[in-house]
């Protein structure tokens, strides 16, 4: 799906709503500069926190501080932590004002 590009400064994520193959869903959009962003589902698979609110990017991996799951920003799997389930991790293809979102 397509949105328009959002105004983040670097470092700095929104959540949007999304309609990824019929399904709507929540994802969380972080600006690393550039052409750089990085997609994955708004919600930790372990039990649920808001990764909007308390997901932070370190290196490679996207860690949420509600008990410290770590994901691989490639393809999400769980390196560390409480979680055993991966987070959905989205493409991100940019365009000039857009970008497209791919599940
Ligand atoms: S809800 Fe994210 S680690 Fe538990």
């Amino acid at each position: 799906m397509q949105i328009k590009k959002p105004q983040l400064k670097i470092g700095e994520k929104t959540k949007i709503k999304a309609n990824i193959n019929g399904e709507e869903k929540e994802i969380v959009l972080l600006y690393l500069g550039g052409d750089k962003y990085i997609a994955f589902d708004a919600y930790c698979p372990h039990l649920g926190c808001d990764l909007e609110k308390y997901g932070v990017l370190i290196r490679e991996e996207i860690v949420c501080q509600c008990h410290f799951s770590h994901f691989s920003i490639k393809d999400g799997k769980p390196t560390k932590g409480a979680s055993k389930k991966p987070l959905k991790i989205y493409q991100v293809k940019v365009g000039k004002n857009e970008l497209i979102i791919e599940g």
